[in-house]
């Protein structure tokens, strides 16, 4: 390292161990003065041994910090931006307020930790993904304007939403209104309908990565940034901090399935929904990967037992999007869409009573009942169509034939039939 790049990392680590308050300005200042009368001495000493030797602060702080001081230093140094202020930070990295100075307008920038930048495989996704998303427009989708790498970090930078994400109000506790909740979750479906149409999966749909501007837009952030090869380990990165994401993940994203489609989200999507309606997670458990195996495993608490003011479509809607077989969901973002647009209208919804009968039929063929959330479902339902009934009517039909018993009575009918038809035979040949 160049001298004057040592006296800026220098500079860095001072303002971040004051910031943190792990040892005075004082302190640090008078390191640095003692710095400098070594350096006189041409003895060349860092800043943070002479804070360790001194006893101002520790080997194991220096090192723990050391991490973000690289990562404002890489900042600084962003070619055509200028840092403003720090918005917040995720699992995965931190997000700055920026200004693009050629544009003269106010970006998001997310500058993705050393450790990610070391991963040449992630690195490559991460451009083609960041690139690809620059092309999608959508009113419902945090723009990407931008990737690129200065000082050897790598960063995205997107549009800047001002305004709050929908985690920021169910953190205090405050759950959505059904009405409030069915129109974000509507919006965030338009988003998702348009970007799975150009290709993109999401595969962290969740409240943090919605954004809800002054005016009440919806805006679903991060869709084009690469996550890392795992969905598991990045789940179980996340889940050390207070937030964690396996809250909202799939069960083919937990079992690692390599082709994870378009449903994955539909799945986040409905766990969003059901947090926002009840102000619970739909599963929730001391450690991540107990929260998993409960996406795996267990029977969702149907979200009209946590909020007995929401509607039956509302419940509906959500069960069969967190249906724990993909091919039991809503299969693409638009049939969950007529759904909640027609539960909006007061209406009840339509594609989920389809899956429902397809779902309920494809369990009786694999030799099993419907689970209790399906009679759940059955309970909470409205009148169902003519067709539908006629559906059901068959299916109890096809069930009846198949029961033992009237097998038995159905053979033992035909062969009383045959044998009055042999008697007559017979008896007419006399
Ligand atoms: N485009 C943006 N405009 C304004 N603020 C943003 C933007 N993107 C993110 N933020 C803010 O930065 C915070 C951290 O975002 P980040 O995406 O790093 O975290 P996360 O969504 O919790 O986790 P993950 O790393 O899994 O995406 C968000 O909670 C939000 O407040
Ligand atoms: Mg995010």
């Amino acid at each position: 390292m160049t001298l004057s790049a040592q006296t800026k990392q220098d500079t860095l680590l001072g303002q971040v161990i004051i910031n943190q308050g792990l040892a005075t300005k004082e302190e640090v200042e008078d390191c640095v003065a003692m710095q400098s009368e070594l350096a006189k001495e041409q003895n060349q000493r860092s800043l943070a041994d002479l804070l360790v030797e001194n006893g101002y602060i520790t080997r194991s702080q220096v090192e723990r910090i050391r991490p973000r001081v690289e990562e404002e230093g890489g900042l600084q140094q962003i070619p055509g931006y200028q840092i403003l202020s720090k918005l917040g930070a995720g699992a995965m990295a931190a997000v700055f307020k920026a200004r693009q100075i050629s544009l003269d307008r106010i970006v998001a920038i997310k500058v993705l930790p050393k450790r990610m930048s070391e991963n040449k495989e992630f690195v490559d996704r991460f451009y083609k993904e960041g690139k690809a998303a620059a092309k999608l427009n959508h009113p419902n989708i945090v723009g990407a304007v931008d990737v690129g790498e200065a000082n050897g970090f790598h960063y995205f930078v997107m549009e800047y939403v001002e305004g709050q994400t929908v985690f920021d109000r169910l953190d205090k506790g405050q759950r959505y209104s059904e009405k409030e909740a069915l129109n974000i979750v509507m919006q965030v479906c338009r988003a998702l309908a348009h970007a799975h149409k150009a290709g993109f999966i999401h595969r962290d749909v969740k409240p943090k990565n919605i954004m809800i501007t002054p005016d009440g837009v919806a805006k679903l952030a991060d869709m084009g940034l690469a996550r890392e090869t795992s969905d598991v380990e990045a789940a179980q990165a996340e889940a050390g901090k207070a937030y964690g994401t396996p809250y909202y993940i799939s069960p083919e994203q937990i079992r690692g399935e390599l082709d994870v489609d378009q449903r994955a989200d539909i799945y986040s999507l409905g766990a969003t929904f059901y947090h926002m309606v009840t102000g619970q997670v739909p599963f929730d458990a001391p450690t991540p990967s107990a929260v998993m195996h409960k996406h795996l495993k267990e029977d969702l608490v149907p979200p009209d037992h946590l909020n007995p003011s929401l509607s039956a479509g509302v419940g509906e809607i959500i069960e069969v999007a967190m249906k724990k077989k993909r091919r039991q969901r809503y299969q693409t973002a638009e049939e969950i869409l007529t759904d909640l647009e027609r539960v909006a209208a007061g209406e009840p919804p339509l594609m989920a009573r389809q899956h429902y009968d397809l779902t309920s039929l494809a369990e009786i063929e694999e030799g099993g009942v419907p689970s209790a959330s399906h009679f759940q479902t059955k309970r909470n339902a409205i009148p169902v169509s003519a067709q539908e009934t006629m559906d059901v009517d068959a299916r109890s039909f096809r069930d009846r034939m198949l029961d033992p018993i009237v097998m038995l009575l159905a053979g033992a009918l035909a062969l009383a039939f045959i044998i009055i038809i042999f008697l007559i035979l017979s008896h007419s040949g006399r």
